[in-house]
C-alpha cells in the first residue's frame, strides 16, 4: 500500500494520458464508464468529466479523498478506479444504502455479486423476498439493490412507488440488469483496498479531516437548501445544516468542491463563506436541459471546460446507462 501511494504521489496529471483528456478538451459523457450498482436519484456520473478536470488541476494526487453524502457513490468509485487519489473514504448515513457498501467495500461482495445473478426477478419473487425481514447486513444489501432497480427512479425513501411501465414495457424487469450489476460489483472488489465505507454523519464525520492540508472533499448534499427543495423526496435523510456545511466547507484545509441546485439562495451561501460559483449543464433523466451549481475556491479549472460540448449517452446501450 505505501509503495502504492508514493508512486501515485509521484504522478504528475497533466500528462493527459491517464484520464484520456487534455485539459480544455471536449467532454464526451457517452465515454465516462458506468461504475456503481446503484441507479441514484441526484447521481453524478454526469459530472465526472469535472471531477476529473477538477482532481487533474492538483499539481499531485491527493492523498485522500472524502466524500460526506456518498449516495451511489460514482464519482467516489471513479476517483479509486482511476487513482485520482490514493485512498477514498466514502460516508453515507442510510442504512439501506450503506448495508450495499460495508457488502461490496468490507464484506462478501462476490457473494452479493452471485445472489443478484441467480435471483429470478418476477412480481411474486420480489414480492416474497421484499417480505423477509434481513438478518444480515448483506440480505438487507440485496434487498436495497431489489428496491434500488424496481422502484420508480431507484428512489428508497419511504412512499416511492414501483416501476410499472418502465422501458420497452418491460415493468419491473426494465432496470434489473443482473450480469452488468453483478459485473459492477466485482470491479469494485477489485480496487477496494483504496476505499474505506463509513456508516454515519458525514458533516460529523468529514471533520477528522479538516485539517489535513492533502484531503480533498466532494460534498453532494441532499437539495434542501433552496426553497425548491428539489431532494426532499428522494431520501430518507434530506434534512442537513446547509450553513453547517459551508462552514465546513470553508473551514478545511484541503480543497473542496461542492454541488448544489442552481438558486439564489445558494449563491448567497456561497457568497456569505467567500466560495467561487460556476454553473454547469446537465441533462436531468428526462433529457430536459438544466443547471446545477459547482461550488469551490477557485473554479478556473471549470471555466477550461467546453460544457457545450457534453455528448449525449444515446449510443450507450440502456444495461449500461446506470
Ligand atoms: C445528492 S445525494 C448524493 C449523490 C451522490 N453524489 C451520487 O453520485 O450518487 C445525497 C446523499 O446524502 C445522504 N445523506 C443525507 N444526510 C446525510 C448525512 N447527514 N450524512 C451522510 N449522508 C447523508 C442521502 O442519503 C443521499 O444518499
Amino acid at each position: 500500500m505505501e509503495k502504492r501511494n508514493s508512486r501515485v504521489k509521484q504522478l504528475s496529471f497533466r500528462d493527459g494520458e491517464r484520464t484520456g483528456r487534455q485539459p480544455g478538451a471536449i467532454v464526451n459523457v457517452a465515454s465516462v464508464p458506468q461504475r456503481s450498482p446503484f441507479r441514484y436519484p441526484g447521481g453524478k456520473t454526469w459530472l465526472i468529466p469535472h471531477i476529473r478536470a477538477w482532481l487533474t488541476s492538483h499539481p499531485t494526487p491527493p492523498a485522500a479523498f472524502v466524500e460526506p453524502f456518498a449516495g451511489g457513490g460514482s464519482v467516489s468509485l471513479t476517483v479509486a478506479c482511476e487513482h485520482l487519489a490514493a485512498h477514498v473514504t466514502m460516508i453515507e448515513l442510510d442504512a439501506q444504502v450503506a448495508a450495499v457498501w460495508q457488502t461490496i467495500i468490507h464484506g462478501d461482495a462476490a457473494g452479493l455479486a452471485a445472489q443478484i445473478e441467480q435471483f429470478d426477478l418476477t412480481l411474486d419473487t420480489l414480492a416474497a423476498a421484499l417480505r423477509t425481514i434481513p438478518e444480515t447486513t448483506q440480505q438487507q444489501a440485496f434487498h436495497t439493490i431489489l428496491k434500488n432497480r424496481t422502484n420508480r427512479g431507484g428512489i428508497l425513501a419511504p412512499g416511492a412507488g414501483r416501476v410499472k411501465t418502465g422501458e420497452a414495457g418491460k415493468g419491473i424487469r426494465s432496470r434489473w440488469y443482473p450480469a452488468t450489476i453483478a459485473r459492477r460489483i466485482r470491479d469494485i472488489a477489485l480496487v477496494r483496498s483504496r476505499i474505506t465505507f463509513i456508516q454515519g454523519d458525514g458533516l460529523a464525520l468529514a471533520r477528522q479531516w479538516a485539517d489535513d492540508p492533502d484531503t480533498v472533499f466532494f460534498i453532494d448534499p441532499p437539495y434542501t437548501a433552496s426553497s425548491k427543495r428539489a431532494g426532499s423526496r428522494l431520501y430518507l435523510h434530506a434534512e442537513v445544516d446547509h450553513d453547517a456545511v459551508f462552514r465546513l466547507a470553508a473551514a478545511c484545509a484541503g480543497d473542496v468542491l461542492m454541488t448544489y441546485d442552481h438558486a439564489e439562495e445558494i449563491h448567497a451561501l456561497a457568497d456569505r463563506y467567500g466560495f467561487d460559483t460556476e454553473p454547469v449543464a446537465m441533462k436531468s433523466t428526462h433529457h430536459a436541459e438544466m443547471t446545477e451549481l459547482l461550488i469551490g475556491r477557485d473554479l478556473d479549472w471549470a471555466r477550461q471546460i467546453q460544457i457545450g460540448s457534453v455528448q449525449s449517452r444515446a449510443s450507450v446501450p440502456p444495461s449500461e446507462q446506470d
